[in-house]
């Protein structure tokens, strides 16, 4: 019998959602009704985190509420950081933000407990304690003590406050604010699908997201932040930019990362935005070595997909390189950053996963061989 197969689930819908919708023609990204480009300059992480779990956007003593729940979440258990003090300091920031996450579960007595009353209470537990653990973890590798968090501060500045030592600035909260809200949700990108099919056996919340971050941490999704800033880094000039580009585009299968997206066929609406901001603190700090080498990259890449036909722009991973790197995080935390951010979605799916849930069982088209016999293992 021939079945028609969609090799990476391509163009396969598997269900229906109000949470995001992606015009990969126009460019366009809307969270509930909101158009990203809208919300990255005008709103705080908090506001975009209420209008994703809740549909609307709060209202002020709404907002309140729900900002003073979540900060009253801040803390992480003291567990949560012997275990990461347990942990190599070599340890790839994802594994150990995976694992933190992961042993969360073990100091929650309700942690299986799939009323919907209770799931909303774990998903503001995670969107207010996955700031806490990167922060956590990177500070005890640099051998520098945790910090705790501050009540008084947004999820945004109260990260960077974390994870630096010091209050940021207000403009610094900003930038941390719209980069948060830019990665916040994005449809059925894989980890959001590995989220929401682990759900669907109707194992708990921390089984799903940290099935989660497993698939964020992954180069072609999450990983390819870590990936630009490394090839950057290795490039060292905007001279050495062109030669890179070719090069890696003559090797078998070579992409160079932060490129192209599924959905996307123009600009990642996400990389106007953040290409915008790289700009900005380039300008700001005079430290734009970075942002031009980005630019240069966009223009070899632009020239060379030309030539072949193809239409493989930045994505979101591309000019938040840079960003994070002028904000001053080391390039094998962008992706941990990336999670802080897309917990937020994550919870959004888990909500309506569990309010209408299948067994996701999808099948594959058997190939091998039938009809062998069983000979004990003397006589293979
Ligand atoms: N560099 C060079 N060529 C590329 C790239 C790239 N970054 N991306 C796609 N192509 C080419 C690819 O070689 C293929 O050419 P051909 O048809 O001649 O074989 C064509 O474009 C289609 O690529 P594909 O891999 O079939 O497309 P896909 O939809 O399966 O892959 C992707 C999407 C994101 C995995 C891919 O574009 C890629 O590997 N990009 C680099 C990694 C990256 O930046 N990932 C972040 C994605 S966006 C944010 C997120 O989800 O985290």
């Amino acid at each position: 019998m021939d079945f028609e197969i969609f090799y990476g689930l391509n163009g396969v819908h598997f269900d229906k959602s109000k949470i995001a919708s992606i015009d990969g023609l126009n460019g366009e990204l809307i969270y509930r009704g909101y158009d990203i480009r809208e919300l990255a300059i005008d709103a705080t992480f908090e506001e975009v985190v209420y209008l994703l779990w809740y549909a609307e956007l709060p209202k002020k003593a709404e907002l309140e509420k729900f900002t003073a729940d979540l900060r009253s979440r801040y803390k992480i258990p003291e567990g949560v950081i012997k275990v990461l003090r347990e942990l190599p300091k070599d340890t790839h920031p994802m594994h150990a933000i995976r694992t933190g996450i992961s042993a969360l579960a073990s100091f929650d007595k309700q942690a299986d407990d799939l009323e919907m009353d209770n799931i909303h209470r774990i998903g503001s537990k995670l969107v207010a304690q996955f700031p806490a653990i990167v922060a956590a973890f990177y500070r005890i590798r640099e051998g520098k003590e945790i910090i705790e968090p501050d009540e008084t501060l947004s999820i945004a500045a109260n990260f960077l406050y974390m994870f630096n030592g010091e209050k940021p600035s207000q403009a610094a909260t900003h930038v941390m604010d719209t980069a948060l809200i830019l990665h916040a949700e994005h449809g059925s990108n894989a980890s959001a699908f590995v989220c929401r099919a682990t759900a669907s056996s109707l194992t708990d919340v921390y089984s799903a997201v940290t099935a989660a971050m497993a698939s964020l941490k992954g180069k072609l999704h999450g990983g390819a932040n870590t990936a630009v800033m490394k090839a950057l880094e290795e490039i060292s000039s905007v001279a050495g930019v062109e030669d890179y580009v070719l090069k890696t585009l003559s090797m078998p299968g070579g992409r160079v990362m932060g490129f192209g997206h599924r959905v996307y066929k123009v600009l990642d609406p996400r990389a106007v935005i953040l290409k915008k901001v790289s700009h900005n603190l380039a300008e700001e700090s005079g430290d734009s070595k970075w942002f031009e080498m980005s630019v240069e990259m966009e223009r070899v890449m632009d020239l060379e997909m030309d030539k072949k036909g193809k239409q493989i722009k930045p994505n979101v991973d591309f000019y938040s390189a840079s960003v994070y790197r002028m904000l001053g995080f080391p390039g094998d935390m962008y992706t941990p950053i990336f999670a802080v951010a897309r917990i937020s979605g994550w919870m959004a799916h888990l909500y309506e996963q569990y309010a209408n849930n299948r067994l996701m069982r999808p099948r594959l088209v058997y190939e091998g061989q039938r009809g062998l016999k069983f000979k004990a293992v003397s006589e293979r």
